[in-house]
């Protein structure tokens, strides 16, 4: 059963250890995610973009998908199905059709807009159980066509943002979605420093979790953050693994172009980029 993300994620802060949220693509994805969070024990959160929403057929064709192996794989993990940088119609659609989680993004509104449309959201999201994340500060860099300059969020419009009851918040230190620049500047952890200890238990989410290095992941976690949203880093390895497979020749032997065979590498690159990612964010055995 699919479960909102408050309860994992709560414990995640007080536990000083962070969630991964892994971005889903298809079924091979989400079956790659789900197998690793149960083999290590781990809670899970399965964004989708509405993008990759779309591409699988609409949130009800998502929403069955999970169920359904949920079901069929025998998962008992908390496994949150969440909605990331949606805007407020696509959240609504989320919710109707059965996500157990919703980010709704209004960073590129004007604070009071952001607050109006989050504040709208809350009440909806607490009269159903579903866990809401906000957002302040757009995060830099490119996701299906979502474009964000990476800016670095205002720590008191973070407050405004989090006392309105939202269940985590998304807060821009300079990260951004996608490869780090060569010259990139790193995380702001003044800033980071500085919103949480405006907003306290708040669960911090970190996007663009692709590329920081180890050492800054940690650092980020001991500041508060409890989300951390890895996408093109799981993209980038089955790319990689298929690629190899293909340009060594496997396709063309016997019965290699199956695309259960085609895939398969491509599938346990997935898993071990999550398997390492939930080693770095300490969610092992914290189901
Ligand atoms: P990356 O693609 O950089 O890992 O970012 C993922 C993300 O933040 C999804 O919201």
């Amino acid at each position: 059963m699919l479960v909102s993300a408050k309860e994992m994620l709560n414990k995640a802060k007080a536990g000083k250890y962070a969630v991964g949220q892994f971005n889903i693509n298809n079924l091979e994805w989400t079956k790659a995610i789900l197998l690793t969070a149960q083999e290590l024990n781990s809670p899970v959160i399965l964004g989708v973009s509405e993008g990759a929403g779309k591409y699988m057929c609409g949130y009800t064709t998502v929403v069955g998908m999970v169920n359904g192996m949920i079901n069929e794989l025998g998962i008992t993990v908390p496994v949150a199905l969440h909605l990331d940088h949606g805007s407020y119609e696509a959240a609504k659609k989320c919710i109707e059709a059965g996500f157990s989680s919703v980010m709704f993004d209004g960073s590129h509104y004007p604070i009071e807009e952001n607050i109006e449309k989050t504040k709208e959201l809350v009440a909806i999201c607490e009269a159903k159980n579903i866990s809401l994340e906000a957002e302040v500060g757009a995060i830099g860099g490119e996701e299906d066509g979502v474009v964000g300059s990476g800016e670095v969020a205002d720590p008191e419009e973070c407050k405004m943002i989090a006392d309105l009851g939202v269940t985590m918040l998304a807060a821009g230190i300079g990260n951004i979605h996608g490869k780090y620049p060569e010259n990139w500047a790193g995380l702001s952890f003044d800033t980071l420093d500085a919103i949480q200890q405006l907003t306290g238990d708040m669960p911090l989410v970190l996007h663009g979790g692709t590329g920081i290095p180890a050492e800054m992941i940690q650092k980020a976690i001991s500041l508060g953050v409890s989300k951390i949203n890895v996408n093109t880093e799981c993209q980038l390895a089955f790319a990689a693994a298929v690629r190899k497979y293909v340009e060594a020749g496997k396709d063309l032997q016997g019965k290699g172009f199956d695309p259960r065979k085609l895939l398969a590498d491509g599938v346990e690159a997935i898993k071990a980029t999550v398997k390492e990612k939930m080693e770095l964010f300490g969610s092992v055995g914290k189901a």
